[in-house]
């Protein structure tokens, strides 16, 4: 079991996070969900409470990543495709790793900016403010028009892993997923 990516597969820590940060960030999306009944419905009450606290996660585990990743950039599998289709490749996840960031720091400045302070998992960061301050307003209005960029590029991302699976039959999916016969 390597810990480390490998040219053939990706490894134990780059796959751990990527699959958590997957699924929270889609206990994120369930904000959209306040376009639904107000949001005074099952994921509403449920899930989005939770909204802030999975955030600031978010933005300690999307560090990590970034630290990761580049240490680990000589050694990666390889993107599939050739020439233009590498390239779009390599721009949709930098586009990915971009979201990853900006929603986070975004939501960050809303709050501070409206004056809610910062709390995450019940740890009050930033407390309270009577004090608005417009410019940090007018960056964390950015969030809700970055979400359906970022929603965007997870359902092509989707598609393309679905794809190499179930079409091309390549090791796309299972580099990211299960170990292969072989592995060390
Ligand atoms: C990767 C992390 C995050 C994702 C994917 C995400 C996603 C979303 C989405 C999809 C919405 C609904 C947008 C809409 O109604 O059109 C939303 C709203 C909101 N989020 Fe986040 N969010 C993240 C992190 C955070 C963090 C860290 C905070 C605060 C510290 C935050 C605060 C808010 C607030 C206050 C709203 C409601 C205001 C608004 O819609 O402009 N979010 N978020
Ligand atoms: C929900 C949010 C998601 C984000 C933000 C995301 C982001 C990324 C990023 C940035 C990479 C490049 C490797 C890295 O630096 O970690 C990657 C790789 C990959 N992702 Fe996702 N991903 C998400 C969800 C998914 C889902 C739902 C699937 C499929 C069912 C998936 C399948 C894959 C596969 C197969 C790779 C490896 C691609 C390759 O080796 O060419 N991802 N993902």
């Amino acid at each position: 079991m390597s810990y480390h990516d490998t040219q053939q597969r990706y490894g134990v820590i780059s796959r751990l996070i990527h699959w958590t940060m997957a699924l929270l960030i889609l206990a994120q999306f369930m904000a959209l969900g306040g376009y639904i009944n107000d949001g005074d419905h099952w994921i509403g009450n449920t899930i989005v409470p939770w909204h802030v606290d999975i955030g600031l996660l978010l933005l300690v585990l999307v560090s990590l990543r970034i630290v990761w990743m580049l240490s680990q950039r000589q050694q990666r599998p390889e993107l599939k495709g050739q020439g233009v289709m590498a390239l779009l490749t390599k721009g949709a996840h930098l586009l990915l790793y971009l979201c990853m960031v900006l929603m986070p720091v975004t939501g960050v400045l809303l709050m501070l900016g409206e004056g809610h302070g910062l709390a995450g998992f019940g740890i009050e960061l930033v407390a309270e403010s009577e004090q608005e301050m417009a410019w940090a307003i007018a960056l964390g209005q950015w969030h809700a028009q970055i979400s359906w960029l970022f929603v965007a590029l997870v359902l092509g991302h989707l598609g393309a892993a679905l794809y190499h699976h179930f079409v091309k039959h390549d090791d796309t999916l299972a580099r990211m997923t299960t170990k292969r016969l072989g592995d060390s």
